[in-house]
């Protein structure tokens, strides 16, 4: 799928289909279009569509009409209007394709351009079946209206689409397939597509690390761990922006088992370490100048005879020893590791991406990622982040207080810290493993997938991380 900028008249586009957006005004610019609108009782709902055949004026196949909703034009409804535009262009078969220039509240043309990109490509991207050969995107060339001739951001979108669908078809592989010696392989991937540095760390390598954490969980499982370090340096010797993804290739629980119901879900509990590969190649593919480095502690959450159990103690990496009161909290166990291990790469700052408790699904549902972090300014620029690239961030606590309830009789810490704050408590146990540096953590359990008839990965937050990143610059 190409990318350009055109500023021609929409009714000039000698393509397969023109897209153009119609608002609560509907006055729409073309007298044949207008018509036509009318007469088709088109309500300009977000995302609603009406498709029109050999428009008189134009010389597209067909005119794609999609409704934008109130004035003023928003960024969401923006979104909306490309998705369902997206889907029609897919199904129809169109090879070329003409989006209008419209303007949106809030944002200027380079953000269009990025957007319009993103989300054209992001929603091209179908689940590959095992076994089944995946297929090119029917849609070749998209053309976007405008008079701002500058397309960096076009392919920028392009990029983080690209990053996303990795992400997404990641967390979408089942887990017999999704291992993390699968996810090892990947990285392996991206290094010598993209030329980056790659070094995997094996049991053994881990162990002689103190590790002793992050293997507690894997040792139940007969998937071998991996520690996964991928570099990409644009700039010299400048410190790194590091980041680092809970990579559980399948959650049962541990011995802490899971109820059955929907446990299929827990092959998603990769998709932090999915968006950190995703953010990964959109940054590779984009190129700026800037030193990223992504690590993803890879394991496989099982029961088994040597599963480790609640109440055993463990020694992490840093020294601090740690209670196991529940083996389904693993995520911290393995990161903890991870975020100590980080410390080597001298980080500009640190940022954890994890479907890390499902208490964040209860505080925040399904919208915003749940955000914590020991360094404010870092958190407002993630925030803002979120808000530029509509993949959204909400900020909790994390006061002292919550920190006490890690109390532990037999050691450091628990690894839980009760019914209450679920997500907090989880953030303070990480927050005790990341005080040499500016960390911030994203919980994703709630935005990283969605559940029900439309199951699959979203691609969550490889736009708000890659975001980040580029207004590093
Ligand atoms: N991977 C889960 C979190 C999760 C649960 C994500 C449901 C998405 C949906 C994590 O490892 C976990 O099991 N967390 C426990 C923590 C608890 C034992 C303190 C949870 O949230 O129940
Ligand atoms: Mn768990
Ligand atoms: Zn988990």
């Amino acid at each position: 799928m190409e990318f350009s900028l055109i500023n021609t008249p929409v009714q000039k586009f000698d393509g397969d289909m023109v897209v153009v957006f119609a608002n609560s005004k509907i006055d729409f610019a073309d007298d044949n279009v207008q018509q036509l609108i009318k007469l088709n009782h088109f309500e300009s709902k977000p995302g609603s569509t009406l498709l029109l055949s050999l428009v008189k004026g134009f010389k597209a196949k067909q005119v794609l009409v999609v409704g934008l909703g109130e004035l003023p034009n928003s960024a969401k409804n923006y979104i909306k209007a490309l998705t369902s535009a997206s889907a029609i262009l897919n199904s129809t078969q169109a090879k070329s394709a003409m989006i209008e220039q419209v303007e949106i509240e809030g944002f200027d043309q380079g953000w269009r351009h990025r957007m319009s990109a993103r989300v054209l490509k992001d929603s091209g991207y179908k689940v590959q079946q095992v076994g089944v050969q995946g297929q090119d995107d029917p849609l070749e060339n998209i053309a976007i209206q405008s008079t701002y001739n500058d397309a960096h951001e076009l392919l920028q979108g392009r990029s983080i689409a690209s990053g996303m669908r990795l992400t997404r078809h990641l967390g979408d592989l089942p887990p017999n397939i999704c291992t993390p010696t699968y996810l090892a392989q990947t990285a392996q991937e991206l290094a010598n597509e993209f030329n980056l540095d790659c070094e995997v760390l094996e049991e053994a390598d881990m162990r002689k690390l103190g590790m002793g954490s992050l293997l507690s969980v894997s040792k139940g499982s007969i998937e071998a761990p991996k520690l996964i370090s991928l570099s990409y340096r644009g700039d010299g010797d400048s410190k790194p922006i590091v980041l680092v993804g809970k990579g559980v290739t399948f959650d049962s629980g541990g011995i802490s088992l899971k109820p059955g119901a929907g446990m299929d879900e827990m092959k998603y509990d990769m998709c932090g370490a999915a968006s950190v590969l995703g953010a990964m190649r959109a940054i590779a593919e984009i190129k700026p100048k800037i030193n990223l480095t992504i690590v993803v502690p890879a394991v496989e959450n099982m029961p088994a005879h040597n599963a480790s159990k609640p109440g055993d103690v463990v020694t992490s990496m840093s020294g601090q020893t740690i209670e196991i009161l529940n083996t389904d909290a693993e995520g911290r166990l393995i990161l903890c590791d991870a975020l100590t291990y980080v410390e080597k790469f001298n980080p500009e700052v640190v940022i954890d991406a994890a479907t890390l408790t499902g208490a964040v699904i209860v505080a925040l549902g399904k919208h915003h990622c749940g955000l914590m972090a020991n360094d404010q300014e870092l958190a407002d620029d993630l925030l803002t982040a979120g808000k530029v690239s509509l993949d959204s961030a909400w900020q909790l606590p994390l006061d002292d207080e919550y920190d006490e309830l890690l109390k532990s009789n037999f050691a450091d810490m628990g690894n839980i810290g009760g019914r209450e704050a679920g997500t907090v408590t989880a953030a303070c146990f990480l927050a005790r493993y990341t005080k040499k540096y500016r960390w911030a953590h994203l919980d994703i359990a709630g935005t990283a997938w969605v559940s029900g008839a439309k199951k699959g990965a979203t691609g969550r937050p490889v736009p708000l991380l890659t975001q980040y990143i580029l207004d590093q610059v």
